[in-house]
């Protein structure tokens, strides 16, 4: 398990009389694709919360690159290179699309590394063309890219995202899960998603959660056709 990347074993998280996340283990190796599926209220954006540093797990391990980080306060987390994006897009409309890759920028770098630096990001979330575009005139997909773009700056081992294509429309989905696997030249990642059509296209390995639960794992394809996710989520979608 050396080159396990990050490493989540029996995490809890209850809120009052609700256990949020049940015992839960996962593990990404580095530049591995996953992701983190389930029905409203199953548990995810918990699990990202704990994965991200944003939440203390009440109990459980944490393993990053062989180190417990159990504990550490947000900013290490992001030190570390644990990246990531949240749900809702929070880009600054008044900005250009490469002015807020630049707020993004962590540490000191001469004026011409923000410049090569930005436009390596731009090319890798596909808005190299519109860089000079106020971010307030983006496409709901494109504010979501830049926002993934904004998140990679500073070059993490490992990026999160909870629920990267809400509100995109089909071509918009799909062009994110290649987006993805873009990324995963260099780093790994986590998607915790709700959208089915997108977690084919991204035909990565899964995990299903249901009531805080992790219930399944496996290839998409074989999740796809699992007896208890077509009951307990596919079903009732
Ligand atoms: N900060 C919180 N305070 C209280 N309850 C919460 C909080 N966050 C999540 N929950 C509860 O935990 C359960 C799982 O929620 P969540 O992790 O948001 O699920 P998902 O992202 O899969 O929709 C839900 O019952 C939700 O109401
Ligand atoms: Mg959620």
């Amino acid at each position: 398990m050396a080159d396990t990347l990050l490493q989540g074993k029996n995490l809890n998280k209850r809120f009052g009389g609700v256990v949020a996340v049940d015992d839960v283990s996962i593990s990404i190796d580095p530049l591995e694709v996953k992701c983190v599926i389930g029905a409203n209220g199953a548990g995810k954006s918990s699990l990202f919360n704990l994965l991200c540093g944003a939440m203390k797990p009440d109990s459980g391990e944490l393993v990053f690159e062989g180190q417990s980080i159990i504990g550490l306060p947000l900013y290490k987390f992001s030190r570390i290179g644990i990246a990531r994006k949240f749900q809702i897009p929070s880009v600054f409309d008044s900005l250009t699309v490469g002015e807020n890759l630049e707020t993004a920028i962590l540490g000191r770098m001469s004026s011409a590394e923000v410049a090569s630096k930005t436009a390596d990001i731009l090319r890798q979330i596909n808005l190299g063309d519109i860089q000079d575009q106020p971010a307030g005139s983006l496409a709901h997909g494109q504010k979501q890219w830049l926002e993934i773009g904004m998140a990679i700056m500073s070059n993490p081992k490992l990026l999160l995202l909870d629920e990267p294509t809400a509100g995109m429309t089909p071509d918009e989905t799909q062009t994110t899960a290649e987006l993805i696997h873009g990324l995963a030249e260099r780093m790994a990642v986590i998607a915790i998603e709700h959208d089915m059509g997108f977690v084919r296209a991204l035909a990565c390995h899964t995990y299903v959660m249901h009531q805080g639960k992790m219930i399944v794992e496996g290839d998409f394809s074989d999740i796809e056709n699992d007896k208890l996710v077509r009951d307990v989520y596919l079903g009732r979608a």
